[in-house]
């Protein structure tokens, strides 16, 4: 039984949608696991087996505290093992596709310094009912060109929950040596 943080930055909460997917494979494996915003995170990842980070992508960027985070435990986190997970838009397509997705995840880890073990890029939710005038009718016309849902009078969630399954199993094959297979 291992002792698992997660950790999610999220703006309109679906990267802790994606985290709770991540948090019941792992309990139901008999692991303890403490999930929490970066707004509650511990001050360092000392005492935990596997540390799992996820963040959510605005307008090029991730959430400046969990870059902040990380780069403090950067030390701590290349000694354990650990898993970056990032939802974002251009996983579903939009603006420079998977390619984007994945400088994003290239661009953090050289501002960091942390080399997590598996890395998984998942698509995330067009979630209108949460933006106000001026980004519902920015957000619209970026998934309008990606070919994504345009009516703002319901929210889209384009995550696949079997890659984020197949992250969990990948994460917590870390705790036992294993190689990842494949990240998602
Ligand atoms: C204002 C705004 C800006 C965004 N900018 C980007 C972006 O630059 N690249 C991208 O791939 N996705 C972008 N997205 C998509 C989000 O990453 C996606 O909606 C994700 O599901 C948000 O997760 P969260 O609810 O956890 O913040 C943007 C979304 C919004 C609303």
């Amino acid at each position: 039984m291992a002792e698992v943080l997660i950790i999610y930055g999220t703006r309109e909460g679906h990267t802790a949608v994606v985290a709770d997917h991540l948090q019941r494979p792992l309990e139901s494996a008999g692991h303890v696991v403490r999930i929490c915003s970066i707004d509650d995170a511990p001050t360092c990842p000392i005492g935990y087996d596997l540390v799992l980070i996820g963040s959510s992508v605005h307008q090029g960027h991730h959430p400046k505290a969990m870059v902040r985070w990380i780069k403090g435990n950067a030390e701590q986190l290349n000694r354990l093992p650990t898993g970056f997970f990032q939802v974002s838009l251009s996983s579903a397509g939009t603006g420079g596709g998977p390619d984007a997705a994945q400088q994003y995840v290239d661009s953090l880890i050289r501002a960091t310094g942390w080399h997590p073990g598996v890395t998984g890029c998942f698509a995330g939710a067009l979630m209108y009912s949460h933006y106000g005038l001026l980004k519902r009718s920015m957000v619209r016309s970026i998934a309008q060109s990606a070919g994504l849902g345009t009516d703002v009078h319901q929210d889209y969630d384009y995550t696949d929950y079997q890659a984020v399954a197949r992250f969990a199993r990948e994460a917590e094959a870390l705790l036992y040596g294993l190689a990842p297979s494949a990240s998602a």
